[in-house]
């Protein structure tokens, strides 16, 4: 398994290019499932839980052709015919394969999809998906470990989801866009992330409004078709980098990056006295000086993201005074604060509040990434650590940042790449974030 070497101290200085958002990328290349002509998506980013989505498709039967180049990151994803089995060996993986289960029961009538299980970051079940599903006529069984929907075809209904969830609205979307009639989905997911699959399912013929509000409506369709669609970038990618400049005292311009969808962190990173500029696609940040201490919470968009949650905290351990983190969207996302405690960090968790007194002089150490935005903290960490850390499991930052070293490593910081020849051919453990 590769780890990082990243000596610390260095200002970064220089530009980045954001990537395409991969929770974008899943759900619309899960959306080319809704029809059996060719779907094409552009600027998807180059990390492994594509590749993974990439195998769920083909394992199904869909031809998926997935290239990378300068100028293109490009799939183009034919799902002629289906075997729409969603194999626990890959689900297990990336639990973000649960999105297959809506568009694979309203194209085929039938979809049998692994539970995806827990993760590191809490239970995450799927019972909202389940239930939204059954709304609209999908029969669902389980055994051994499957879940199975049968439907002839589904029906609109009028759906209100117990509590938000990004993958549920998602899910529903694209079976609704199938469906027999309208479907009204309330209390539904806010994030860019919808908005961009809408956009998605809407070239291919859908009639979809509401997207990106609390209420959705959509008229389902007889039958969609092929569609070209391009994703947005990467918010979490291009909030990471923010938080990259600002902790190490640098100054960073990001480009093809879309200011709108990080208010919520940009507003903080104000607060805490770092500088933002905003253009139309892109943003320069630079640390002034002194960076105070904040609080925040958790929420779901436009409030703060959980995914920036650990990358903030890195930072609140550099700031005077002490912030105070709320984690209200996981039960179990704090895995990141023994790392941080063992560069240095003063923290104090008490049930979803964690508690970070300032100033504190991080140190190197050998420490352990243990799921994708967890892994990125310590990464920032490790930039204003004194001395050379080492992050084994890098595996988990690969998942969804797409070659972090080399994007920080154009902009000043010594950061590499090493492989544990002792190791290589061992298998990433089966834990599950995105
Ligand atoms: C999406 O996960 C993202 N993944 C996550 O990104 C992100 O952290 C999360 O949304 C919250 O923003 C993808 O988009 C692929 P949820 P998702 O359903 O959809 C509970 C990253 O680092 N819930 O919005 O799985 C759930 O347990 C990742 O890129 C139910 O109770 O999250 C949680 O407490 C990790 N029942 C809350 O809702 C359900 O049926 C929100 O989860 C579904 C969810």
């Amino acid at each position: 398994m590769d780890k990082f070497v990243i000596r610390g101290g260095t200002p970064l200085r220089g530009t980045i290019r954001i990537s395409g958002a991969k929770n974008s990328a899943l759900p619309c290349m899960a959306a080319a499932i809704l029809t059996e002509d060719e779907v094409t998506l552009e600027n998807i980013p180059d990390v492994r839980d594509i590749e993974t989505e990439r195998k769920l498709l083909a394992s199904m039967g869909a031809e998926v052709e997935l290239g990378y180049g300068r100028a293109h990151h490009r799939t183009r994803i034919r799902c002629a015919s289906l075997d729409p089995v969603a194999k626990y060996e890959i689900v297990k993986t990336m639990r973000a394969s649960s999105l297959v289960l809506g568009p694979l029961v309203a194209r085929t009538g039938m979809a049998r999809v692994a539970m995806p299980g827990g993760c590191a970051i809490g239970g995450r079940p799927i019972d909202l998906h389940i239930k939204a599903l059954q709304a609209m006529g999908a029969e669902i069984t389980q055994e051994h470990g499957y879940l199975e929907a049968r439907a002839k075809r589904l029906h609109g209904a009028h759906i209100v989801f117990d509590k938000i969830t990004v993958t549920g609205t998602e899910d529903l979307l694209m079976a609704a866009a199938l469906a027999d009639g309208e479907t009204c989905m309330e209390n539904c997911a806010c994030e860019p992330e919808v908005t961009d699959l809408a956009k998605m399912l809407t070239s291919m013929g859908a009639q979809i409004e509401g997207a990106g509000t609390a209420t959705i409506r959509v008229q389902g369709a007889e039958r969609l078709h092929g569609a070209k669609h391009r994703i947005h970038p990467d918010r979490i990618e291009a909030g990471t980098f923010l938080i990259a400049a600002a902790i190490t005292g640098g100054e960073l311009t990001l480009t093809s990056c879309n200011p709108e969808h990080l208010s919520s962190v940009i507003e903080k990173l104000r607060e805490v006295g770092v500088q933002c500029e905003l253009g139309p696609d892109s943003i320069r940040v630079h640390n002034g000086g002194l960076l105070r201490s904040a609080n925040i919470s958790t929420e779901e968009y436009p409030g703060f993201p959980t995914d920036m949650q650990a990358q903030f905290m890195a930072l609140a351990t550099q700031a005077e005074g002490t912030s105070l983190v709320t984690e209200n969207i996981f039960e179990n996302r704090f895995m990141h604060v023994q790392e941080l405690i063992r560069m240095g960090a003063n923290i104090r968790v008490e049930g979803r509040i964690a508690a970070v007194v300032g100033k504190s002089p991080l140190s190197s150490a050998a420490v352990m990434a243990s799921d994708l935005r967890a892994s990125a903290s310590l990464v920032l960490a490790a930039l204003v650590a004194e001395g050379e850390t080492i992050i084994d499991r890098v595996y988990h930052i690969d998942r969804g940042y797409e070659r972090i070293e080399e994007k920080l490593r154009g902009v000043g910081a010594k950061i590499r790449r090493i492989g544990n020849v002792f190791r290589e051919t061992e298998e990433p453990a089966a834990e599950v974030t995105a």
